[in-house]
């Protein structure tokens, strides 16, 4: 007889995978009323939620989320990259946006417990991964701009393959000066449902023109780059790794740095947070973005208003050498000496 999870192996193409949402069984939810305090959720079946038209997330954005990815490991057990990272930010996040921040325990319950129920639905080794994304909102209706009376803490998952088609290809961005992604003290550092939203109109345009990601400068004067929007981003100039610095409107991101740790005490190198420019990226003997869902992706040409600019047509070693790395000990085929990986038994 066929038992579900040999259903769900046998329907889902996971040769096929992409980054879009495949429905799983089940999502866990958790709410909090008005003193603030979270209630520890359940587990309930994937589906559609109901929710007033007066909610603080559909009037006034008031809502973060996190991604996070589970993996199917060469050590045939299923393991989280640093999800305390994930819940760490997420609580920073909510405080931005007047979010009562979820403790770490929920958290962390509600994750393992969604990737637990869901098990079946991570692919196999070298397939792909299970996407995780916890978001929470505000639920409560409000008119006024204030923060809402209630909110709501879900964690779905999706089996996924690479967030860019085409697998490891390098990519095209456009440097744009019509568009920022963040003011300085805005919510550039925070992952900030809203964020996103500015985004899409910007990245239409830019996919319109054939490019496959805007490089976002910095919105005081223009003078540095600062993130790709869906990724942070780093250069290799004369040996050394550079990313722009965490200066308030940058997110940071956890593979940023395990990117950061990777090359300096794995392969020696110099790393420096610092201010990149444009010229600066267009002279780089390698640059790639890094992302939980971008993972590292290298990126070959970069246009700006004044022209294209040709980085490289084939990945660089730094960068390959530190995307073995980091996908090794991801899938437990290198050894982890900095403990990121946490199997799902651990809790
Ligand atoms: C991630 O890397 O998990 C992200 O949040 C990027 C994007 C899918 C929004």
């Amino acid at each position: 007889m066929k038992t579900v999870e040999s259903e769900v192996m046998e329907a889902v193409e996971w040769d096929e995978l992409s980054f879009s949402l495949t429905p799983t069984r089940s999502m866990y939810m958790a709410e909090c009323d008005l003193g603030g305090e979270w209630r520890p959720g359940e587990l309930i079946p994937f589906g559609d939620l109901s929710i007033s038209p007066a909610a603080g997330v559909l009037n006034y954005g008031q809502g973060v989320f996190e991604g996070m990815k589970a993996y199917r490991s060469a050590k045939d057990r299923i393991v989280l990259f640093r999800p305390e990272r994930n819940a760490r930010r997420f609580q920073a996040s909510a405080e931005r946006l007047c979010i009562p921040p979820l403790p770490e325990e929920i958290f962390m319950n509600a994750v393992l417990s969604t990737v637990g129920d869901n098990i079946d639905f991570v692919p196999p080794l070298g397939k792909g991964s299970l996407y995780i994304r916890p978001v929470v909102w505000g639920t409560g209706p409000v008119l006024g701009v204030q923060p809402a009376p209630s909110y709501t803490f879900v964690v779905y998952v999706s089996p996924v393959g690479p967030y860019f088609k085409g697998g490891m290809r390098l990519l095209h961005l456009e440097v744009t000066k019509q568009f920022h992604r963040a003011a300085p003290r805005g919510t550039g550092n925070a992952k900030a449902i809203g964020n996103y939203a500015a985004s899409l109109y910007p990245l239409k345009l830019a996919k319109a023109k054939g490019f496959d990601e805007i490089l976002y400068l910095n919105a005081s004067d223009e003078a540095c780059v600062e993130e790709v929007g869906s990724a942070n981003l780093f250069i290799l100039s004369d040996g050394v790794l550079k990313t722009p610095a965490l200066d308030g409107s940058i997110l940071p991101g956890v593979t940023r740095d395990s990117v950061i740790q990777l090359a300096r005490e794995r392969l020696n190198m110099e790393v420096r947070e610092t201010q990149v420019s444009v010229s600066d990226v267009a002279q780089a003997d390698e640059v790639f973005c890094t992302g939980t869902a971008a993972v590292i992706t290298p990126i070959g040409e970069i246009t700006t208003e004044e022209g294209h600019n040709v980085i490289t047509d084939s990945v660089g070693p730094v960068s390959r050498k530190l995307y073995d790395l980091l996908t090794g000990i991801q899938k437990e085929e290198l050894e982890d000496p900095f403990g990121w990986v946490t199997p799902l038994e651990v809790y």
